[in-house]
């Protein structure tokens, strides 16, 4: 029997006990498994209504974390590959976040930390414990406009690029941002510079989305005239400018689905997204990546490792439970929530 059978088999046999989630970068054969997709908005959301015993999250393991966070008592959850992390998480350690935010608190203004959803459960404890609350791609723009009413500054964090697109949107000044330097415990910062910014930016971002370049947005409207370009907003500011269209990976899903018969849309996100939208739009719309781009994070999901979960929970000794640590589990949760409600 193939690993694919297998895994039916499984997921038969374990019925309304299981539920297995997917992120849209997740490869074409693993997504082939899941009961419920989305972008991590949407995921997290989801978690919400399940029921099932089992939570299995195919995925990087931030999100596995945030399932966790909100999954109903008694539920469990797992992740196949604990290893797939997201390197933009790890740019943004919390003994450094929490530094930065007492130092930039240092002549009693108030800092409020937006977390990008792409960041560690120690680092949302951290910002929980702040004041401050989790925000992703979907509604970035929102939870900026919510953080910068809740005190002086914002500290929005990892994502550079996220925070400096989301802060174009809302018409911040550029003199009013400012890109920190985390570097040596953060004895090169100007903290008179500082105290006159509102909206502080942790140096992060993905590797995957800063690979794009405006030669090769060129390229593309060169070969293909009329093409649109979407993109995703992790990418660079000047890639942001140049595109028709940004937005979270649902909404680059729904911007191909809207589009005209006919149509070519260039697409600047992981190329498994890409590659799904290609052949479900083939013969209507022509869906090009922009450049190829995969995430080996999110890649570390295969249906070999996700088959070896679910039979280790069919044998009942599930593997790579995701078990937030308790102390962190209230803080982290309370950021995780003030963005669903501010998002409701
Ligand atoms: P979305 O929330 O848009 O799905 O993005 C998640 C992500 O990791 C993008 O790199
Ligand atoms: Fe992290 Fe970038 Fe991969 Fe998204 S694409 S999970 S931000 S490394």
């Amino acid at each position: 029997m193939s690993v694919a059978a297998k895994i039916e088999t499984l997921r038969r046999t374990l019925g309304g006990r299981l539920t297995i989630m997917g992120h849209h970068y997740q490869h074409q054969s693993v997504i082939n498994h899941t009961d419920l997709r989305g972008d991590s908005l949407e995921l997290a959301r989801k978690t919400a209504g399940v029921t099932s015993d089992f939570i299995v999250f195919c995925g990087v393991f931030f999100m596995a974390e945030s399932a966790a966070l909100l999954a109903r008592p008694g539920q469990t959850v797992c992740i196949p590959d604990p290893s797939a992390d997201c390197s933009m998480a790890l740019m943004a350690p919390a003994t450094r976040v929490r530094r930065m935010l007492e130092l930039l608190g240092t002549n009693g203004r108030k800092i409020i930390p937006l977390a990008y959803v792409n960041s560690s459960l120690e680092v949302k404890a951290v910002v929980g414990e702040y004041g401050g609350a989790v925000c992703t791609s979907a509604n970035a723009k929102t939870m900026l406009r919510w953080a910068m009413e809740q005190g002086d500054a914002v500290l929005f964090l990892p994502d550079k690029c996220l925070g400096a697109n989301t802060a174009k949107l809302l018409g911040v000044p550029e003199e009013a941002i400012m890109a920190l330097d985390i570097r040596a415990d953060g004895k090169h910062i100007d903290l008179a510079e500082a105290d006159k910014a509102k909206l502080l930016l942790w140096p992060g971002h993905c590797c995957i989305h800063t690979r794009f370049t405006l030669e090769q947005m060129a390229a593309m409207r060169a070969a293909h005239p009329g093409a649109r370009i979407v993109v995703h907003p992790e990418s660079l500011p000047a890639i942001v400018d140049a595109a028709d269209a940004a937005g979270s990976t649902s909404f680059i899903i729904d911007y191909v689905a809207k589009a005209k018969a006919g149509e070519t849309i260039v697409i600047g996100t992981e190329v498994n997204l890409v590659k799904r939208l290609a052949v479900e739009h083939a013969g209507r719309v022509t869906v090009l990546p922009l450049l190829e781009t995969e995430c080996s994070h999110m890649a570390r999901t295969t249906e070999e490792n996700l088959l070896e979960l679910l039979e280790s929970i069919a044998a009942g000794k599930p593997l790579h439970v995701v078990q937030p640590d308790t102390a962190l589990f209230a803080p982290a949760k309370a950021a995780l929530e003030r963005m669903l409600t501010v998002c409701a």
